[in-house]
């Protein structure tokens, strides 16, 4: 679904590509890590540090290439659609490849990765599929793909994702509402199996660093999966 039929803000909309160009430079300074760290952090069926090769799509500044670096896995690949964002990725030195690319369609080498994640992306594609079958074609036979999006319920009470622009103005950025039928539905179809699932709230951790946001107290902001293919 479009989330223009939710939105209450309003803001000016740009593309994926402008508005984290735009962005890439504070980005860092905006995304909170109880966003998705702290949700990788609860997940308990990944041995991270048993997964030799993962594949980071959507890296972006390369948050999640740190944060498994630091859990112990030793060669990760980084995709994003923006130039902007890789850079900062590319700053950190910890991606083995970082390649410019759409993710619903890479150039990485087939069944080649352990791991394959996705932070903080899916809202911005129409289609849910594309990224599903992806990550699907990537991963080995028993691999995983652990997904953390923004929570459908927050997207549908109207606000979008959004930074300032230099100038002090609210810029949204193309985004679009998936239910949970509508992984559920996307992964099933291309071979995935659910083990674990996980919604982060506003809670009093949120409301420390974003205390403006108390009218959301107790509304979940974000979600982890994390998929498996089964075994034969
Ligand atoms: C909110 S940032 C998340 C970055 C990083 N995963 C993190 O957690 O900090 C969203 C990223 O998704 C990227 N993105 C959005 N649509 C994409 C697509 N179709 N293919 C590749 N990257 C995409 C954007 O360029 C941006 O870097």
């Amino acid at each position: 679904m479009d989330f223009s039929r939710f939105d209450k803000r309003n803001y000016p909309t740009h593309s994926v590509q402008d508005g984290y160009g735009a962005w890439a430079a504070t980005y860092e300074d905006i995304v909170l890590d109880a966003m998705d760290l702290r949700l990788l952090a609860r997940i308990q069926s990944v041995a991270w540090d048993h997964q030799r090769e993962a594949a980071d799509l959507a890296c972006g500044t390369g948050r999640i290439g740190v944060w498994l670096t630091q859990r112990g896995v030793p060669a990760i690949d980084g995709v994003d659609l923006t130039a902007e964002m890789l850079e900062g990725a590319r700053a950190k030195g910890i991606y083995r490849n970082l390649v410019l690319s759409d993710l619903r369609a890479t150039p990485l080498q087939p069944a080649s990765y352990d791991l394959v994640t996705v932070s903080l992306a899916d809202e911005h594609l129409p289609d849910l599929h594309p990224l599903y079958n992806e990550a699907a074609r990537i991963t080995h036979p028993h691999g995983y793909f652990v997904l953390v999006g923004y929570h459908p319920f927050f997207l549908m009470s109207g606000i979008p994702t959004h930074y300032n622009s230099a100038s002090g103005e609210p810029i949204a950025i193309q985004c679009y509402v998936h239910l949970f039928s509508d992984h559920l539905r996307a992964a099933l179809a291309a071979g995935w199996s659910l083990l674990e699932m996980h919604e982060g709230l506003i809670d009093d951790e949120w409301l420390a660093q974003k205390p403006k946001w108390r009218q959301y107290e107790h509304q979940p902001i974000s979600f982890a999966m994390v998929w498996r293919k089964p075994h034969p």
